[in-house]
């Protein structure tokens, strides 16, 4: 297996938080940021991403799957992201380009490792496959209260007549499960994962994450 060199000249930038906290909206005010000081940005999404990854997007979230087995769901997001990394990702930091990613190997840590009770090993070792040694440099984790984040993602999925509800529709208590792992996952990579508290203004977010980010791009 081809181990990917970890001396990208690119810049890996992920977004993480529950259903809801705002990080897509932050991402593309944070592309947009960044492409007007000049720098080239991809930005990509998981689950999806590349067009074979949105194929896969759509068994994972479409809300008549409901008999899909935890662990085909934890194969299935391993594979848009085996797919996206290849296909995207890694050019992109060859290249030298700042990617920008809305969710990562961290939402399978805390969805399906804890949340689904999968166990942390079986998701490295799939990300030993997929990923190969390719981490974020720096991760973005929006922090919301559960129920914030549950009525925004309802809300959502009724104005967009979303069918891609199957994870937002889980028992609060997976949801909260969830939003403790994030926690934990935080407090154990300080480094790497820095927490923004996304209960304010898409303003004042906004300003805390271009602190942290500009630094970093420099
Ligand atoms: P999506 O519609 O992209 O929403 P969001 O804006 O919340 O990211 O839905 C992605 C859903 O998939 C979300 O509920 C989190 C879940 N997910 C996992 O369970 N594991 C994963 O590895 C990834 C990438 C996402």
């Amino acid at each position: 297996m081809v181990v990917l060199r970890m001396a990208h000249r690119g810049t890996f930038i992920t977004f993480e938080g529950l259903d809801g906290c705002g990080k897509s909206t932050q991402m593309r005010r944070l592309a947009v940021r960044l492409r007007k000081m000049g720098r080239t940005v991809l930005e990509t999404a998981e689950p999806g991403g590349t067009p074979i990854g949105l194929k896969v997007r759509r068994i994972l979230l479409d809300s008549a799957n409901r008999e899909l087995s935890p662990a085909a769901e934890l194969l299935l997001y391993f594979a848009c992201r085996a797919q996206n990394v290849d296909e995207w990702i890694v050019p992109a930091l060859e290249r030298g380009d700042i990617v920008l990613s809305d969710r990562f190997t961290d939402s399978s840590l805390v969805y399906q490792g804890i949340g689904r009770g999968l166990g942390v090993e079986p998701v490295m070792a799939l990300d030993r496959i997929a990923c190969r040694g390719l981490v974020p440099g720096l991760t973005l984790l929006i922090d919301i209260d559960l129920e914030t984040g549950l009525q925004r993602a309802h809300a959502r999925n009724r104005r967009e007549n979303e069918i891609e509800s199957r994870m937002d529709e889980q028992a609060v208590e997976f949801h909260r499960i969830v939003s403790g792992a994030y926690q934990d996952l935080a407090a154990r990579e300080p480094e790497r994962i820095k927490v923004i508290d996304g209960g304010r203004t898409m303003a004042a977010v906004e300003r805390d994450i271009w602190e942290i980010v500009a630094r970093y791009v420099s």
